[in-house]
C-alpha cells in the first residue's frame, strides 16, 4: 500500500495513466467496516482504490468537535492494507487547505436544510473539499455512504451542476447488530448510552413501516408520523436536532398536501453531547 502525505507524494505515487482507472473513497479517518464496505464496493469497479483520510475543519462549525474528533492513523493504516487498499493520501491541512484561501463551493438552498439548517457552513466545506480531491486524483469514480444521505445528494448535485467527470456512486448504510449505524462518533458514547442509542434505528424503522401501512390514507396522517417519531424519540431520552421528511428527487421538504412516492425520512438527535445521524427510504407505492 502506498502512503502519500503531500500533494508532490501524490502525484508521484498514482498510476501513470490516470484517466479511467482510480476509484475514491473519501474519509475522515477514525475508519469501522462501513467505511470498509465503501472500499470493498470501489474495488469491484476494477480499478486502483485510493483512500483519502483528512479530518477537514472547514466543515466544523465554532463549538463542534473538531479537536476531538478520532485520530486513530496507526490503526487506520493496518485497517486499509487489509482492506486491500492501493494508496492512502493524508494530507497536511495546511496543503490542502491554504492559509490565504478565498473561494469555497456553495452548497446552495438544499446545504441550508436539514444537517445544514444546525451546522451553518457544514455543506459548503463538505463539497469545497471533494470538489478539490476530485481535481488532485481525477478518478473515475469516488464512493459515498448512503448514511449521510444530504451530503450524498449535494456531493451528486454538485458533479451535475460542475459536470464533473466523475461518477459518484452511493452504498447502503453498515449497521452494527442492533441497527445503530456505524459511524466515527459512536465511540463517543458511554456503554449506557450505545445501550440506548439502538433505539434510534429501532424508532426509525418502525416509522417507514407506519408509513407504507398508512399509503393511498389522507397526507395529514401521514405527516402527522413525524411528530409521533419526534416525540417518541424525545421519550426515549433523545434530544431531537430534526426529524423531517424530503423528497427524493429534489431533497425539497414534504410538508403536503401532495406526498411524492419516493421520499427520506431524515432524522438527527442528540445522546447526551453525542450527535446521531440515520435516514429511511420511505416508499408509497407497497
Ligand atoms: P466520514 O464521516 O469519515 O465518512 C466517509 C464516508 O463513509 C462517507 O461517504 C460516509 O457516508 C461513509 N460512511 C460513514 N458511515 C457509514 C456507514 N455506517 N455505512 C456506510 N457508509 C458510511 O463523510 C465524511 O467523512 C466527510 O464529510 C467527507 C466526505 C470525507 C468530506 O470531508
Amino acid at each position: 500500500m502506498r502512503v502519500a502525505r503531500s500533494f508532490s507524494e501524490l502525484r508521484t505515487l498514482l498510476p501513470p495513466s490516470r484517466t479511467g482507472r482510480i476509484w475514491l473513497v473519501p474519509t475522515m479517518g477514525a475508519l469501522h467496516d462501513g467505511h470498509g464496505a465503501l472500499i470493498d464496493r470501489a474495488r469491484s469497479e476494477g480499478g486502483f482504490v485510493a483512500v483519502s483520510i483528512f479530518v477537514n475543519p472547514l466543515q466544523f462549525g465554532p463549538g463542534e468537535d473538531l479537536d476531538r474528533y478520532p485520530r486513530t492513523e496507526e490503526a487506520d493504516l493496518a485497517f486499509l492494507e487489509r482492506r486491500g487498499t492501493d494508496l492512502v493520501f493524508l494530507p497536511s491541512a495546511r496543503e490542502i487547505v491554504p492559509p490565504k484561501r478565498q473561494v469555497t463551493v456553495s452548497s446552495g438552498a438544499v446545504g441550508r436544510l436539514f444537517c445544514g439548517a444546525s451546522r451553518p457552513d457544514h455543506f459548503d466545506g463538505v463539497l469545497t473539499i471533494v470538489l478539490k480531491l476530485f481535481h488532485l486524483f481525477s478518478p473515475e469514480g469516488a464512493v459515498f455512504g448512503e448514511k449521510d444521505r444530504q451530503q450524498l445528494f449535494l456531493i451528486q448535485t454538485m458533479v451535475r451542476d460542475f459536470d464533473l467527470p466523475v461518477r459518484v456512486l452511493g452504498h447502503p448504510t453498515v449497521r452494527d447488530v442492533d441497527g445503530l449505524a456505524l459511524s466515527s462518533r459512536n465511540r463517543y458514547l458511554s456503554p449506557e448510552e450505545r445501550k440506548q442509542a439502538s433505539v434510534f434505528p429501532a424508532l426509525l424503522d418502525h416509522m417507514a413501516r407506519r408509513w407504507s401501512d398508512l399509503a393511498g390514507r389522507n397526507p395529514g396522517e401521514r405527516l402527522a408520523l413525524r411528530s409521533e417519531l419526534a416525540r417518541n424519540l424525545e421519550e426515549a431520552g433523545f434530544r431531537v436536532d430534526y426529524v423531517a421528511i424530503a423528497d427524493r428527487q429534489t431533497f425539497s421538504p414534504v410538508s403536503g398536501p401532495e406526498i411524492p412516492v419516493q421520499a427520506f425520512l431524515l432524522a438527527a438527535v442528540f445522546l447526551g453531547k453525542t450527535r446521531l445521524i440515520d435516514n429511511r427510504e420511505l416508499s408509497s407505492s407497497v
